[in-house]
């Protein structure tokens, strides 16, 4: 379903110019951006202080990390989103709550090592990520080899990636790809709601529709071998 543009959309990413720390494609091709373009984050001038940082992959319209930035004021959040019309809706909801602690990329997570220097990521939060069955698109899932690479030069040692995901296709097929990419798998829950996790977990606006639909949600933490 092809989504209409929001109203006044430019003005309004206008507004949260100062929330936004990039947005499109530094040139067209995004793998030779990604190999040659770099034009890096310097943290301490962003949030205006040093603190342990942790991104979200497509963070939508935004629930989930706007509670966790509530939660740990003590860390600073990035958010990546290649979506204009819903990273704008969590940028407003961002400033309306005056948090501080949080910045957005409106960029493909493709690009990411164009901005964030290499291990200075503590934690990537992959939530409900679109889980593009069939072969054809497994390059583009954000589990796939290309991105778990992406990851381990952006996570610091030990970082790690926190997966939530209502397909068991996409778990289990991303469970492979963090097994073959060395990452080592230190927690697997198959029903996160019925299981000791649950306490503290944050829904997110995706989760929210499959609990209601009775799904199971699956979770993994891998850790950056
Ligand atoms: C299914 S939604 C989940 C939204 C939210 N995380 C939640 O759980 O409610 C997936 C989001 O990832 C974004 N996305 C998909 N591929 C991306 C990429 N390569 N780079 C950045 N964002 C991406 C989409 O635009 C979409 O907003």
């Amino acid at each position: 379903m092809r989504m209409h543009k929001k109203r006044h959309l430019e003005p309004r990413m206008e507004a949260c110019g100062e929330l936004l720390l990039v947005r499109g494609k530094p040139m067209p091709n995004l793998k030779e951006a990604a190999e040659t373009y770099r034009a890096l984050f310097d943290y301490r001038a962003v949030f205006g202080r040093e603190a342990p940082t942790e991104l979200e992959v497509g963070c939508g319209n935004g629930g989930f990390l706007l509670e966790l930035a509530r939660r740990e004021p003590e860390k600073n959040f990035l958010a990546v989103e290649v979506c204009s019309n819903v990273i704008l809706t969590a940028m407003e909801r961002t400033r309306a709550a005056g948090l501080t602690n949080v910045r957005f990329l409106n960029i493909p997570a493709e690009i990411l090592a164009c901005y964030l220097p290499e291990g200075s990521i503590g934690r990537i939060y992959l939530n409900f990520s679109t889980p593009l069955p069939g072969t054809s698109h497994a390059k583009q899932r954000l589990t796939s080899p290309r991105f778990l690479a992406i990851y381990r030069a952006l996570l610091t040692e030990g970082g790690e990636v926190v997966q939530k995901t209502d397909s068991e296709e996409f778990f289990d097929w991303s469970l492979e790809q963090y097994e073959k990419e060395g990452y080592h798998v230190r927690s697997v829950t198959r029903d996160l709601h019925h299981s000791a996790e649950a306490a503290g977990n944050i829904v997110t606006e995706y989760e929210a529709n499959f609990l209601a639909q009775g799904k199971p949600i699956f979770r993994a933490v891998a850790v950056r071998g």
